[in-house]
This record gives C-alpha cells, sequence and structure tokens, in this order.
C-alpha cells in the first residue's frame, strides 16, 4: 500500500492519526535542524517536517538529500500546525515523519512547476507532462472531465444517445483543408480525418435514431489561433423533427444547464440578433454583450462638409464612451496608432468630445460648426462626458474595424463586466458567400445548411440574398456553437450543389451515398456542434483554448514534446506507395 490518504483531504480531524502519504515533492525548506516539504499529488498539498529531535537520524538524513519533484512515500503521525495556512486544505496540519522512502528521484525541472511558471510556451509544450503537474493546468482539465460529464448527463437525460461515427471516412466540406491517411491496402486512395461528423448524423436521422449526440474529435488543416486548434473536440448533436426554434430551445436548456451547475450567474434570456444587426451594431458575427456600447451609423448626417474622409468614405460609423470626453490626446493617440497596426489596418480615429453644452470639439473642426457638432451628438443621444469615436471607409471594413475598437475599448477602459455570461444566437446567415478570388459562391457553413422557406425562390435568380436556416451561439464574445436545419429534400440538395458550382460527377463521387439516402425517406431533421475546448475556456474568463486540452499543438500545428508532425521511415513510404 502506496497511502492511507491522499495529500489534500487530512485537517485537525485527523490530529494524532498515524497515516502513509505518497507524492511529489513540491518544495524544500530547512532551518538547518529543522525541514519543511510540500508533498503534493492531484488532491492538494500536505506539509511534512522531519526535525532533528524528533525525526530518526538516518530519515532526517535521507530528508536533507531530496530534491524537487523526487517521488516519495512517508509515514508520519498528523499534528496540529502552529501557524495555520488558510490558502490551503490541510492548512491546519503537518505530518511529522518517522519513515522516509524514495520511490523515484528526479532531474531539476526545466521551469518552475508554480501557478506563475517561469517556463515559456515552447518548454512548456515541450514538457507538457510536467505542465500538467501545475495547479493551473490541472484545474482546468479537472474541469473540462465535470463539463463533458455534465454535457453527458443533460443530453442523456433528453434523450440523446451517444453514437460513435468513423475517424477514416472520405472529406466532409467544413471550410478547411482535410488532413489525409493513407491506406496501404489502396495503394494511391486516402481516407481524409472528418473535419465534422456532419454527415453521418445526418445518416443517423435517416436511419431513424431521432436524437443524436458524440463529444467527439474533429481535425482541421487551417490557420492556428487562440481558439483554434489542428484538432480538437466538438459536443455534436443531431434531432430529427425539428423546426429551428426547436433546436435553439433545447440547447439554451444545455447552456442554462452548465452554467447553473458551474455556479455561474444564470440570465434566462437568450437574445436572437440576426447576422445582419450583429454586423451593424457590433462590427462582429460574435458579438460581446458583456458591455451596451453600440456602433451608429452617421453616413448621412456627416457627409456635405468639404471633408475629404466623410465626403469619400461608403460609410462612417461612430462609438459613443460614456465618461470619457476627458481622455487625453495621448491616450486617443495611442488608440489610434493601436488600429492602424497591419494586424488591423485602419486609417485612424477622429473624435469629438462633448464635455458640456459649450464646450464641444472635435479632430474636424475645420469643417464642422459647432452648430453643426451640437445637431451630430443630438441626433446620437450623446450625453455631456461622452467622448465620439467616429471611423469612415468602406462598409465592410470600417465595421470590421469599429468592432475590433469596441472589444479593445471595452478591456482598455474596463466597461466589460467579467462577472457576466451573455449568450446570444445569431440567426438569419446567408446561405452563400461570394469568393472573388475563385469566382463561385461557397457556403457560409456547409452544403447541408437548408435555406430558409421564404427565401427558397431566390435560389435561381438571387442566390446571394437566400438567407439559410442556421444559427450560431455566441458566449461573451466567443463562438461557442453551430449548426443549421438541414436538407432533407432531394431536389433542393441537388440544386445547393449546382449553385456552389459542382459538376454532377464532382457531387456523386463526393456524396453519393448522402444523395441516395435523400431518396429514402429522409426526416426533418437539423442539429448543432459546440466546440468543448472554447466552451471550457469561456466558462473561465480565458481565451485561449490550449490550456484546457492535455497535449495540445502549438501555434504552428505541431507537438513539440512528441516532435509531430515527422517525416515516415523509407519503409513506411514504400509501403503507401505499394502497387
Ligand atoms: P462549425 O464548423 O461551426 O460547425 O463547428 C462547430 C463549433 O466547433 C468549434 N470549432 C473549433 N474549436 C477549436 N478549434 C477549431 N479549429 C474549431 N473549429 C470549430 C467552434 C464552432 O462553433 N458540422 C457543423 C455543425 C452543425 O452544423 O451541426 C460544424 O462543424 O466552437
Amino acid at each position: 500500500m502506496y497511502r492511507t490518504n491522499n495529500c489534500g483531504e487530512l485537517n485537525s480531524s485527523f490530529v494524532d492519526q498515524e497515516v502513509k502519504l505518497s507524492g511529489w515533492v513540491n518544495k524544500i525548506r530547512t532551518k538547518g535542524f529543522i525541514i519543511w516539504i510540500d508533498l503534493r499529488d492531484r488532491y492538494g498539498i500536505t506539509q511534512l517536517v522531519f526535525d532533528k529531535e524528533r525525526t530518526d537520524t538516518s530519515v532526517f538524513e535521507a530528508a536533507n538529500k531530496l530534491g524537487r519533484e523526487f517521488v516519495i512515500e512517508v509515514d508520519g503521525k498528523v499534528i496540529k500546525r502552529k501557524d495555520f495556512n488558510k490558502n490551503i486544505s490541510t492548512g491546519e496540519i503537518e505530518i511529522l515523519v518517522s519513515n522516509l522512502k524514495i520511490l523515484n528521484s528526479s532531474i531539476t525541472p526545466p521551469f518552475t512547476l508554480e501557478d506563475q511558471t517561469d517556463g515559456g510556451d515552447e518548454l512548456r509544450m515541450k514538457f507538457r507532462y510536467l505542465d500538467l503537474r501545475r495547479e493551473p493546468i490541472k484545474a482546468n482539465l479537472i474541469f473540462r472531465n465535470k463539463l463533458s460529464l455534465e454535457v453527458r448527463n443533460y443530453l442523456s437525460d433528453n434523450g440523446f444517445l451517444d453514437i460513435e461515427t468513423p475517424y477514416l471516412i472520405k472529406s466532409t466540406p467544413e471550410g478547411a483543408r482535410d488532413f489525409v491517411v493513407p491506406s496501404r491496402m489502396h495503394p494511391e486512395h486516402y481516407y481524409a480525418l472528418p473535419q465534422s461528423p456532419q454527415i453521418f448524423k445526418q445518416l443517423i436521422m435517416i436511419g431513424g435514431l431521432d436524437k443524436y449526440y458524440q463529444i467527439v474529435k474533429c481535425f482541421r488543416d487551417e490557420d492556428l489561433r487562440a481558439d483554434r486548434q489542428p484538432e480538437f473536440t466538438q459536443i455534436d448533436c443531431e434531432m430529427s423533427f425539428v423546426n429551428e426554434s426547436d433546436v435553439l430551445k433545447q440547447f439554451e436548456g444545455l447552456i442554462l444547464h452548465l452554467l447553473k451547475k458551474f455556479g455561474k450567474p444564470v440570465n434566462n434570456s437568450f437574445p436572437k440578433l440576426t447576422y445582419k444587426d450583429a454586423l451593424e451594431n457590433y462590427g462582429s458575427d460574435k458579438p460581446d454583450l458583456r458591455f451596451d456600447i453600440k456602433i451608429n451609423e452617421i453616413t448621412d448626417t456627416v457627409k456635405g462638409k468639404n471633408f475629404n474622409i466623410f465626403d469619400n468614405a461608403e460609410y462612417i460609423g461612430c462609438l459613443v464612451l460614456p465618461e470619457k470626453a476627458e481622455l487625453s490626446r495621448k491616450e486617443i493617440d495611442n488608440l489610434t496608432e493601436w488600429v492602424k497596426r497591419p494586424q488591423i489596418g485602419a486609417n485612424g480615429i477622429l473624435w469629438i468630445k462633448n464635455s458640456g453644452d459649450n464646450s464641444i470639439k472635435s479632430s474636424f473642426d475645420k469643417f464642422f460648426t459647432s452648430d453643426d457638432l451640437k445637431s451630430l451628438i443630438k441626433n446620437l443621444g450623446s450625453k455631456s462626458g461622452d467622448l465620439i469615436l467616429i471611423m469612415a471607409g468602406t462598409k465592410k471594413e470600417t465595421l470590421e474595424h469599429l468592432g475590433t475598437l469596441r472589444l479593445e475599448i471595452g478591456k482598455r477602459y474596463d466597461y466589460i463586466n467579467y462577472d457576466l455570461f451573455c449568450p446570444a444566437w445569431i440567426t438569419a446567415f446567408p446561405l452563400f458567400e461570394y469568393d472573388d478570388e475563385e469566382k463561385k459562391f461557397k457556403s457560409t457553413h456547409h452544403p447541408f445548411t437548408s435555406p430558409n422557406e421564404e427565401s427558397l425562390e431566390l435560389l435561381n435568380s438571387n442566390p446571394e440574398n437566400v438567407i439559410a436556416n442556421a444559427y450560431d451561439l455566441v458566449l461573451n464574445g466567443n463562438e461557442i456553437g453551430g449548426g443549421s436545419i438541414r436538407i432533407h429534400d432531394y431536389n433542393i440538395q441537388m440544386k445547393i450543389f449546382e449553385i456552389l458550382g459542382m459538376s454532377k460527377k464532382e457531387y456523386e463521387s463526393q456524396f453519393g451515398f448522402l444523395i441516395e439516402a435523400l431518396k429514402y425517406g429522409a426526416p426533418p431533421h437539423g442539429g448543432i456542434a459546440f466546440g468543448l475546448d472554447r466552451l471550457a475556456a469561456v466558462l473561465n474568463n480565458k481565451d485561449v483554448i490550449r490550456d484546457f486540452i492535455a497535449f495540445p499543438k502549438n501555434n504552428s500545428g505541431k507537438d513539440l514534446m512528441i516532435d509531430a508532425p515527422a517525416r515516415l521511415t523509407k519503409d513506411q513510404l514504400k509501403d503507401m506507395t505499394k502497387k
């Protein structure tokens, strides 16, 4: 037996008991005649004490030779501590050690295994098994475990069946590139790893299983960002005989269940914003609703004053910042430099300071009379004390820039209330986006998304204006889920492939099995998939999903620990190409 107890459970109710503990040497402090060691395991930290007067000499000397991260087993008596440590659950007690056994030694770790480590990202990824010993990463993985368990509980209680789908498949189009796996038995033939189980979950509905879910790995070869990994996990769901509002209601239930279980403030409202409104009001299709500031369009109001920047712009919009009229020129210049960085690429920021009726100043005073400015701020409903930041340019870009500036302002000036969890549905996406480079339409989501009934007739005449029966779930400015009602009608599905510029040969070779299945009584169906990694991060107010994944890839898609991707051996390559 290695232990009678773990390192996180002993307290004053155990005083005078003999116990055995095993774990890692977390920290050593010595005062010559006395040695304290923090012993760590998954459950916590317990202080061990070796005292020259009370501890056997050989045990004391052995303790003196221990190093950080040695694995040890100790026997000892639980005693009350003089100086309570309120920060840890075992802070009332310590163990007076009578016996020490070294189970394994350790060389010095390349970085400190503290909450605030001195290890950079690359080093932490290379020695991820050591990084996992740090409290914040461990806590994230424990959270993730609880999260998937609660997801399973909710979905299972609501009649969803957990059904596995294959990983070695043919391409599923989700907008990224596929990772491919060569087949040894079929030279020059390749499997693709699923970008999502999209087609399989639809086939499961055609198979009559009614409600499906799976917590499943997906693989996408795309550019990485803080919230994207090449392999990530989806909570993938599908339901039959549902319309859009049925699906939204079901999954609002899931999110409310999770918020409640994790003690987050629950607000029962899930506002619905159309894609168009989200862009026009927040400059983003994943708006952060934890603060109220919105974009106001002022194009028509400010044109015609001989100010070229306004007169030449397609679109002019602004943000009204309450109580920021006193912001210094230097601070505004700093924001301007920030939006002009190549990552954002805005032209600049114009401003109006509304310091009260008789004190309205702007960065374009030359072109606007004080009455012009007064009427502008009146139209905006601006109050005394407001700072108004204005951007001008093409509509699409300017809205995007204003959206980015809005978020930065939210963070810089503490407008964001980090205690809030603000979900929203984004709906009414366009079914297609026109790709200027490839000169053809692409699906905004994927080609199995159904057009909404009102815009069906536009499929032939005006595909750009067709609205999809699709929805994204946004939480605190992150897209945590997306889904749609699917096409279950054979003819509509063929029409979509045609608009996407696919030849009959192409779609039959790629999706022939699905097209065939649609002929055999496919029920109306729809669903959604959530990013589990993202959901875990967002519920913890974090932007980076990497620390919620045990063994993630770095920003260039590499696993630095196992050194993947790697070249194959000559023999492996030969096997792949053998005819
Ligand atoms: P979609 O492509 O929107 O939809 O993906 C669903 C959710 O998965 C998460 N996600 C990611 N998380 C981490 N890294 C990535 N590279 C990554 N890509 C996506 C996001 C996203 O909202 N088959 C459809 C779902 C459906 O229609 O039911 C699909 O995969 O949180």
